[in-house]
């Protein structure tokens, strides 16, 4: 498997699931634009760890919630490296609060940066692939709860059941510019977004209890992942999402 010659985009690139997929499509030979919004120096240290695989990194600071600051973000992948192949829709919060709880502000910061983020960073690295041709990868990183309640993370769900439809639409739509559109919907796994589940003891035993595997993912594995659907060898997967969850969606306590 490889990526040697290809140019990926992963939004929310310098931490968590980002920077694991940074450096798998690294491994794998491609060059990469780290987008981020905070932490330079964590950008800056990935770059260097991609440098030491033989590919080139670029850190973008862009705020892909807003759509200038995306066209900024794919237009530095084609100023830097002459093209974009792959597009990796990464970058998303979380606020744990219910439907009772939660004000317009945080709907809006969660729907901004995870949904309406993926749907233009889709639209725009589909016109730059179609432009340049021979096709090109969209992969929207969602989650178990794209089709899976979270109680308590009510606008969580609702973006990543959009990106849910959004991969499934577009993937229809771009199939015949050669454009593949693929969800990976990761289960638990150990980044900043569970650090506070991490650091609790008993939230952490009830977790690990739910998950058939029997232990939350760690970044690479769900990185691997990625870098396989942005391979030749996935050619035939779109407007589907592959779960890398260790069963929990289908985890049941059996009474
Ligand atoms: C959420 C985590 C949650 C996990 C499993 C992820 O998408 O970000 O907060 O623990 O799903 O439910």
């Amino acid at each position: 498997m490889s990526l040697h010659g290809k140019v990926a985009i992963v939004t929310g690139g310098n931490s968590g699931i980002g920077q694991a997929i940074v450096l798998a499509l690294a491994e794998a030979g491609a060059n990469v634009v780290i987008d981020y919004v905070c932490n330079p120096e964590a950008t800056e240290a990935l770059e260097k760890q991609v440098a030491a695989l033989g590919d080139k990194a670029i850190g973008v600071e862009a705020d892909v919630s807003k759509v200038a600051d995306l066209e900024r973000l794919v237009k530095a992948g084609v100023d830097a490296f002459g093209r974009v192949d792959v597009m990796v829709n990464n970058a998303g919060i979380e606020t744990r609060t219910s439907v009772l709880d939660t004000t317009e502000d945080l709907y809006g910061k969660v729907l901004d940066i995870n949904l309406k983020s993926a749907f233009f960073g889709t639209q725009l690295a589909a016109k730059q692939m179609i432009a340049q041709g021979g096709g090109g990868r969209i992969i929207n990183i969602t989650s178990v709860h794209e089709d899976w309640p979270m109680p308590g993370n009510t606008p969580y769900c609702l973006s990543k059941g959009g990106m849910r439809m959004l991969t499934r639409t577009a993937g229809v739509e771009l199939a015949p510019h050669g454009v593949t559109v693929v969800g990976v919907g990761p289960g638990a796994v150990d980044t900043p977004i569970n650090k506070a589940t991490v650091a609790d003891p008993t939230k952490l035993k009830t977790l690990d209890a739910a998950i058939p595997i029997g232990r939350l993912a760690e970044p690479k594995e769900i990185a691997d992942v990625v870098a396989f659907l942005a391979s030749d060898e996935a050619s035939y997967i779109t407007a589907t999402t592959v779960f890398v969850d260790g069963g929990i969606m289908q985890s049941s306590p059996g009474l």
